[in-house]
């Protein structure tokens, strides 16, 4: 899928990308590809720093997904862009350390809509997704949990967004 041909384009962003925002990517692809939306939205991550650009997600990140049904082998880290902010529609930053670095390279004549990915968490019992690389298992499959809840908020408003702009 090209993000020329799709009606509307997401980009989750974390520290690394090899854990949070991978995560997300594989998780809101599989959420998308099961809604109304199956066609219609570009999806990809990236990171804010360099270290891991080229890797494939942590092995802790893509067990967990896999357990919970998400497939994040095929995905590889990059590091954010100046073009990413005109290129996408939506840049969802997992924690408020990340986004603060997204705002302070968005172009002044970026229109990106840049937030916090658990603004659109229902029931969030936090408003951030905690970086789990130092720590446990606990702290990846938390990651699982915030994010599918966060990411069935962001399937709703798109779906009113979209459906709409047609
Ligand atoms: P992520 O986790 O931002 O969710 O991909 C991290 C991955 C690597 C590092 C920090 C966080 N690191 O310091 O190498």
């Amino acid at each position: 899928m090209s993000m020329d041909s799709t009606a509307y384009s997401v980009l989750f962003v974390c520290l690394g990308n090899i854990c949070r925002s991978p995560t997300a990517h594989g998780v809101f692809e599989k959420m998308l590809s099961d809604s109304l939306l199956a066609g219609q939205v570009y999806v990809d991550s990236a990171g804010t720093a360099a270290y891991h650009i080229g890797k494939a997600p942590d092995k802790r990140a893509t067990s967990t997904a896999k357990k919970h049904g998400y497939e994040l082998s095929h995905l590889r880290a990059r590091q954010v862009t100046v073009s990413d902010f005109n290129n996408f529609d939506l840049i969802l930053a997992m924690d408020e350390s990340n986004l603060n670095d997204l705002l302070a390279i968005q172009p002044s004549s970026s229109k990106a809509d840049v937030r916090l990915f658990m603004s659109f968490a229902q029931e969030a019992p936090c408003n951030e997704v905690p970086d789990p690389y130092y720590g446990g298992a606990a702290g990846f499959e938390q990651v699982v949990d915030l994010v599918e809840s966060a990411s069935q908020g962001v399937l709703e408003y798109l779906v009113t967004k979209v459906t709409l702009s047609r």
